[in-house]
């Protein structure tokens, strides 16, 4: 490795035409030069069975072992409901388990939004920082971005059109690489 911090990115949408899923594209080109992102997509994670943790699906052996590798985790969720989808819900319960063998622990992560609503996923990202606790994860406060009214910001291409938010996400992912170096050394 050259220095670089590394980042996971996972979006709480499955859906093809998803504006989270577009940020995720997006962050790709945001990212600053002294980290690099990749994604991982998380269609086809069947539903968490506590028989199964121990000896659990590849996809999820896969989805740990990338967690585990990455310096620093980027989550970009809706909100379903008030709260966090269950695909992505879902994918953190197996990835944390069997007990002992939780993945996210002690890892960096940040956070981003988008909802076609006032809110732009605000109790989603709520719910998530209660789950950080108990994962024992490392949140970035600041600065917190929630993309509201998003079929507004999008393009039909999914391209954000919307240069503040575009700041925001930078500032978010500049603070994230500095977050995780940071812990790194410590
Ligand atoms: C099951 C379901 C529940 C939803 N609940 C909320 C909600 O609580 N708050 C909100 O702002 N939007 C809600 N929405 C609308 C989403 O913001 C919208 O569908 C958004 O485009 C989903 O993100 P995506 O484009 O990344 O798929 C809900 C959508 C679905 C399908």
């Amino acid at each position: 490795m050259n220095g670089q911090i590394s980042i996971l990115g996972f979006a709480g949408s499955l859906r093809q035409g998803s504006y989270n899923r577009a940020l995720l594209r997006l962050v790709v080109e945001l990212v600053p030069n002294s980290a690099k992102l990749e994604v991982f997509e998380l269609d086809g994670i069947p539903l968490f069975n506590q028989d199964l943790e121990s000896s659990p699906p590849e996809k999820v052996k896969e989805f740990k072992r990338k967690i585990k590798a990455a310096d620093a985790l980027l989550i970009v969720t809706p909100e379903y409901n008030y709260s966090v989808p269950g695909v992505l819900k879902n994918a953190i319960d197996w990835a944390s388990r069997p007990y002992g063998d939780n993945a996210f622990e002690g890892k960096p992560v940040a956070m981003m939004s988008a909802s076609i609503g006032m809110m732009g996923g605000v109790r989603a990202q709520y719910h998530l920082r209660q789950s950080f606790v108990f994962l024992n994860m490392h949140p970035v406060n600041k600065p917190e971005v929630f993309i509201n009214f998003a079929s507004q910001k999008f393009d039909d291409k999914g391209r954000l059109l919307d240069e503040k938010t575009k700041e925001l996400i930078r500032e978010l992912l500049d603070n994230l690489v500095a977050w995780a170096k940071r812990l790194k050394i410590a």
